[in-house]
């Protein structure tokens, strides 16, 4: 299975508030509950997280992408570390297991 790899902004907090002076931010947290759950979910060589500077989306925040060589590329904003994580985790069930990663 070709290797897929997730991207999580690690500069990212959410528009609705202040970034705060002192960690922990919410692209940390986020960032943890990402790897716990990959690492329960997925099998190492399936999917590997790459925390990066800014994907682009800022005023989304918090901001994620999710891509592979041969599948389109997913973007996705407005999500925080409580109530995004397991759909996130559903979500790439499915992309992972499409032969094209077109989810519908
Ligand atoms: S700071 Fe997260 S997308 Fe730019």
């Amino acid at each position: 299975m070709a290797k897929h790899t997730l991207f999580v902004c690690k500069s990212c907090h959410r528009a609705s508030q202040e970034r705060p002076e002192n960690p922990p931010f919410d692209d940390d947290i986020f960032l943890d509950k990402l790897n716990a759950l990959c690492s329960e979910q997925f099998l190492d060589d399936e999917i590997e997280i790459r925390s990066i500077g800014c994907l682009w989306a800022c005023d989304r925040g918090c901001v994620v992408s999710v891509g592979s060589v041969d599948k389109p590329t997913y973007l996705f904003v407005n999500l925080t570390p409580e109530e995004s994580s397991l759909p996130l985790m559903e979500f790439l069930q499915l992309y992972l297991h499409s032969k094209k990663g077109n989810i519908p």
